[in-house]
C-alpha cells in the first residue's frame, strides 16, 4: 500500500499492460488448497498495478477520485471490525450520525439526518422514493395504480434520475427534461411552465431534481430560483450534487449554490470530490420523517421504528458497511480547511486550462468558462473533414500513450475531450502536460482525409 501511495504522488509515464504471466494467472481455476499469504498479496498488487487507477494524478476521465490514504486505512479498520450499520451498533451509529452532520456543515446544508449509500445512483433513488411518498402518501403500499406523476430535471441531468423513475414506478417517460440556458443550467421559466401545465392536466409533480454540477460540463442549476418554483407549487426539491456539491464548501465557488439550504434532499458522492475511496455517497434530508415514511418497516425480527430511528428505517439496505468512517477520519486528520483548499485548487486548474486552451490556435473551448472543474476541449484542424472522428481518435491515442487519461463526451452533437479535475494530487504541471499533448498529438488529421 505504501508503495502504491508513493507512486500516486507523481504520475507514471505510461500505463502498465498486464504481462503474459499475469493474464495466465488470471485464468487459473479455483484453488482447492491455500498458499502463502505474502505471495497472494504480491499477486493481488501485481493485478492492481496493471489496472487503471483513478487515484493517479493524471487520470482526468469521467469523474475520477483520489483514494485518500487515510480513507483507505479507515476502510481496512472498518472491514476488520465488520460492523453492520443497520440497527443500533453502539458508538459506530453515533459516528455515522456525526459524519452526516459534519458533511452537512461542510456543504452548508442543514441536514437533520441522512445516510451513506453505495453511490449517487442509490442516493438519488433514495431521495426520490421519499419524494414520491410525500407527493402520493400511501403509494409505497398501494402502488401508483395508474396515477400519472412526473419528475423534472434539466436535459443534462445524470441518467440515474431516469433509472430511479423506472424503478419507482413513475416511468422513464414521465421524466420531464427541461431545456437549459446558455450556461447549460436548467431554465427556471420553462420548469415553472411545465409544472403548471402538468398540474392543470391532473399530473402529480413528484420532485424537481436540480443538478449541482452536471456530469457533462459541471453546470450548476440555479438552486434559489428553482427553490422558489418548488415553494410556490409545493414540489419536493432534490439537489443532485453527486459530483459538484463539495464546491459549495469552498468560498470561491459557494455562491453558485445559494438556495441549497432550501432543498428537501441532497446527494453528494464523497468518493468523488471529497477524495475518499469508493463507495461513499451520502443522501441528506432536512426532515428525517420523509425517509422513515417510505423506508421504515415493522418486522418480527427487526426492532421496529421507535423514537430513535435505525439506519434501516431510513435506507434501502440492511447489510450496511461502515462507509462513514473514511469521511469522518479524513475530516479529523486533515480538517475541513484542507478539503476546501483542494477543491478550490481543482477549480483553479480548470480555469487555468480553460484560459490557456482558449488562447491557442487550433484548440476550441466552450464559450462559457468552467463553473466547477470540468473543461471540455476540442482540437480543430483547418481542412479536417471529420473533426468528430479526429477528436474521438485523439482521445483513444492519448489513452494509449498513457501519460494522461481523458475520456470523450458529445456536446451538442460534437465530440469533445472532457477533462475533469477531482484529485488533490493533480499539479499544474500535470494540467499543462495535458494541454500540450492535446495540442501536439491532435495537430495532424491526415488520416481523416
Ligand atoms: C451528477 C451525477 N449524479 C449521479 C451520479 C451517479 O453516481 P454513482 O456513480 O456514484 O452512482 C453521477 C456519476 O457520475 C453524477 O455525475
Amino acid at each position: 500500500m505504501a508503495r502504491a501511495w508513493a507512486e500516486f504522488d507523481q504520475a507514471r509515464e505510461t500505463e502498465i499492460a498486464p504481462s503474459a504471466q499475469l493474464l495466465a494467472d488470471l485464468r487459473t481455476p479455483l484453488p482447492e488448497h491455500g498458499d502463502d499469504v505474502i505471495k497472494g498479496l504480491n499477486d493481488a498488487s501485481a493485478v492492481l498495478d496493471a489496472s487503471l487507477a483513478q487515484a493517479r494524478p493524471r487520470y482526468f476521465a469521467y469523474i475520477g477520485s483520489s483514494g485518500l490514504e487515510v480513507g483507505a486505512l479507515a476502510d481496512l479498520l472498518a472491514h476488520s471490525y465488520d460492523i453492520n450499520l443497520a440497527l443500533d451498533a453502539g458508538a459506530a451509529s453515533l459516528l455515522e450520525a456525526q459524519a452526516i452532520s459534519w458533511l452537512g456543515d461542510f456543504l452548508g446544508y442543514p441536514a437533520l439526518t441522512g445516510s451513506f449509500t453505495s453511490g449517487g445512483t442509490v442516493s438519488n433513488l433514495t431521495a426520490l422514493a421519499a419524494a414520491r411518498e410525500r407527493a402520493l402518501p400511501g403509494s409505497r403500499a398501494h402502488g401508483l395504480s395508474g396515477v400519472r406523476c412526473a419528475v423534472y430535471c434539466s436535459q443534462e441531468a445524470h441518467y440515474s434520475i431516469k433509472r430511479a423513475a423506472e424503478i419507482l414506478g413513475i416511468g422513464r417517460e414521465w421524466v420531464r427534461t427541461i431545456p437549459i440556458d446558455a450556461e447549460r443550467r436548467m431554465d427556471t421559466i420553462a420548469l415553472a411552465e411545465c409544472i403548471d401545465a402538468d398540474i392543470r392536466e391532473g399530473i402529480t409533480p413528484i420532485a424537481v431534481i436540480a443538478t449541482a454540477g452536471t456530469t457533462l460540463t459541471g453546470a450548476v442549476d440555479p438552486l434559489d430560483d428553482l427553490a422558489d418554483v418548488c415553494e410556490r407549487t409545493g414540489v419536493w426539491l432534490h439537489v443532485d450534487g453527486a459530483y459538484g456539491l463539495p464546491a459549495a464548501g469552498a468560498p470561491a465557488t459557494s455562491d453558485l449554490f445559494i438556495g441549497l439550504a432550501r432543498a428537501d434532499s441532497v446527494t453528494v458522492d464523497c468518493h468523488k470530490w471529497m477524495f475518499v475511496p469508493k463507495a461513499c455517497s451520502a443522501v441528506l434530508v432536512r426532515d428525517p420523517r420523509t425517509l422513515s415514511n417510505v423506508f421504515a418497516h415493522d418486522e418480527a425480527y427487526v426492532p421496529h421504528a421507535g423514537e430513535a430511528l435505525n439506519a434501516v428505517d431510513i435506507t434501502l439496505e440492511y447489510s450496511r458497511p461502515m462507509r462513514a468512517l473514511k469521511l469522518w477520519l479524513a475530516f479529523k486528520v486533515h480538517g475541513a480547511a484542507a478539503f476546501r483548499a483542494a477543491i478550490a485548487r481543482n477549480c483553479e486548474q480548470a480555469r487555468d486550462l480553460y484560459e490557456r486552451a482558449g488562447a491557442l490556435d487550433g484548440v476550441a473551448v466552450l464559450t462559457s468558462g468552467p463553473q466547477l472543474s470540468i473543461v471540455p476541449i476540442r482540437r480543430t484542424v483547418p481542412g479536417c473533414p471529420d473533426e468528430n472522428a479526429h477528436n474521438a481518435e485523439l482521445c483513444t491515442r492519448l489513452q494509449a500513450d498513457g501519460r494522461v487519461y481523458v475520456s470523450p463526451a458529445t456536446i451538442d452533437g460534437q465530440v469533445w475531450l472532457r477533462p475533469c479535475f477531482t484529485n488533490f494530487r493533480t499539479t499544474s504541471e500535470d494540467v499543462h502536460l495535458l494541454l500540450s499533448l492535446i495540442d501536439s498529438e491532435g495537430a495532424d488529421c491526415s488520416h481523416h482525409g
